[in-house]
């Protein structure tokens, strides 16, 4: 059931049922940004007004329409028709039979078909990045730079199709093998959140498939577009190569398909990145099953920064990885604690950059600093520079919503608030910046590991002893652990994940290829004789 009502100037159609919180008007046709001239390379991604938002072999989508919105405009870009869950149950028999073809494929033959994707998307890597800052708001480079992510992890799962697999053990037996076998667990649901709407499918997407998984993808309802564009580009590879769609499927939707992969005991692993919120509710529904999870969930990130740092590393650092991608990366930095003697320098150092961000249309490719996903995202940037003023801090930079369309906020530095205030123990997924003072190194790196997440870590000295000491037992508690660069912006070569609150998953690159595959220890008996293990006697 549908009604037409007049609204900012545009037509615009409101679709029942839905659900209150995902609520936004759908666009009508005529005002959708991908049918301006501006905005036609859009559709040499295949995007049209309406897109499909499930993928398996074939494409659909006979559920809720969801418009998706430019958050540098609030302007609509065009339309996915999401997932029912009839066709989430299709989509999930039609996945398990392509695994049966997928499975039988030897892993470097797997590798070459993930190389094939990586080149597909270089191709389109600028095309893909424009449509990731339109959609999600980062600016340009960053989303050719997840693109570029997703890339990199194509051409190192390529490789690693031809390592993946286990040691040869010496047994206590004569006459027997005591050999690991790595096998892959099967279907591989991934919910992936907004802000990296292309790499962190690309790190799980890539590695899966060389494992020998087949993928289930449900991206953020607010980027669906990205999520179809991505798919297309992976699609025609693997028709291109006489092989099942369904190997990489896609189903567009909100909690409901989130629950159903959480809940699906079809769904061999969960690969869940979003917030510590929703991901536990996903952990506890995928362990009520005895699932497998990879969570990949929040972080409240700090840089600590020593008297002897050199301090033309720490202010672009700092200004990279709390200003960057408007404070929207789970590895943003959110506390920086600046050792006493250099407190006053830096935070005027900082504040003189961040006075100097260069802020505008995410693909203008001079700007540095793009708006805010959403409007509900403004609504906590406001809430939290509210919190933080209420329990002492002190405002030195930023602190409002711009004044211009879009989602825009001011950077924002707080001073002056406790380490443990509340508010600095609060991941808020926007640009606020808390500064802590610091008198020792002990407080540094208890106050570094007080908060409940775990994810990247950072600290700026010249003092070796200092930096093994951060490495080891009693120094930073994070899955990302720094030493003079920024917490954010890690490489696909490491693992990449937190522990924690942070969920304790590893994706991307080291030997994170381990979560997407079950381990079998296998003892054969090659000789005419039977002896046990621990020697025991059994006649
Ligand atoms: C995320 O924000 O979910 O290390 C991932 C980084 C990026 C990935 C961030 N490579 O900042």
């Amino acid at each position: 059931m549908a009604f037409i009502c007049l609204l900012h100037n545009y037509i615009t159609i409101y679709v029942y049922p839905y659900r209150e919180r995902d609520f936004r008007p759908v666009a009508a046709m005529s005002t959708l940004l991908i049918n301006q001239p501006k905005y036609t390379w859009l559709k040499e991604l295949g995007l049209s007004e309406d897109n499909g938002g499930v993928f398996n072999g074939t494409w659909g989508g006979k559920g809720e329409v969801v418009t998706s919105y430019c958050p540098a405009n609030n302007e609509p870009i065009a339309r996915v028709r999401q997932a029912t869950m009839a066709e989430y149950e299709e989509t999930v028999q039609k996945a398990r039979e392509a695994w049966k073809v997928w499975a039988d494929i030897p892993a470097p033959k797997r590798g070459e078909i993930v190389r094939q994707i990586g080149d597909a998307l270089r191709k389109k890597i600028k095309v893909l990045g424009s449509l990731v800052s339109l959609e999600m708001g980062k600016i340009y480079v960053e989303g050719v730079g997840e693109v570029q992510e997703y890339v990199d992890v194509c051409d190192y799962a390529v490789g690693l199709s031809r390592m993946i697999g286990g040691p040869v053990l010496p047994s206590e037996r004569p006459g027997h093998a005591l050999i690991e076998q790595w096998n892959p667990v099967g279907l591989v649901g991934i919910i992936t959140a907004f802000n990296f709407p292309v790499a962190v499918y690309g790190w799980n997407n890539a590695i899966a498939l060389i494992c020998g998984n087949v993928c289930l993808w449900k991206g953020a309802p607010t980027t669906p577009l990205t999520s179809v564009a991505v798919t297309k580009i992976v699609a025609e590879v693997l028709e291109q190569n006489n092989l099942p769609g369904a190997i990489c499927s896609m189903t567009c939707g909100g909690a409901d398909i989130g629950s159903a992969i959480a809940k699906d005991k079809q769904v061999d692993l969960v690969s869940f990145t979003g917030s510590t919120h929703v991901g536990k509710q996903v952990a506890l529904m995928v362990q009520e099953r005895f699932g497998r999870q990879l969570l990949e969930l929040g972080g409240n990130n700090a840089i600590i920064v020593f008297e002897d740092a050199d301090l033309n590393l720490v202010v672009p650092s700092a200004l990279f990885a709390s200003v960057g991608t408007a404070g929207q990366r789970c590895t943003t930095t959110r506390r920086l604690m600046l050792h006493e003697s250099v407190h006053d320098e830096v935070v005027e150092r900082l504040v003189k950059a961040y006075k100097q961000v260069r802020i505008g249309d995410p693909w203008d490719p001079s700007t540095l600093y793009g708006p805010l996903h959403t409007k509900q995202a403004v609504q906590q940037y406001l809430n939290a520079v509210e919190q933080a003023k209420q329990q002492g801090g002190t405002l030195v930079c930023g602190g409002k919503v711009m004044d211009r369309p879009g989602n825009y906020v001011e950077p924002t530095i707080f001073t002056g608030l406790a380490h443990d205030a509340p508010i600095v123990h609060t991941e808020t997924f926007v640009p606020i910046l808390y500064v802590i003072k610091f008198k020792t190194e002990e407080e540094a790196f208890t106050w570094n590991n007080e908060v409940k997440q775990g994810l990247s870590s950072s600290i700026f000295t010249k003092d070796m002893g200092r930096v093994f000491r951060w490495l080891g037992p009693k120094g930073s508690d994070c899955g990302i652990v720094n030493v003079n660069i920024p917490t954010s912006g890690a490489e696909i070569g490491g693992a990449f994940g937190g522990e924690k609150h942070t969920g304790g998953g590893r994706e991307s690159g080291s030997d994170s290829w381990k979560q997407y595959m079950r381990r079998s220890t296998c003892t054969i008996n090659y000789s005419k004789d039977l002896p046990l293990a621990q020697g025991i006697k059994f006649e």
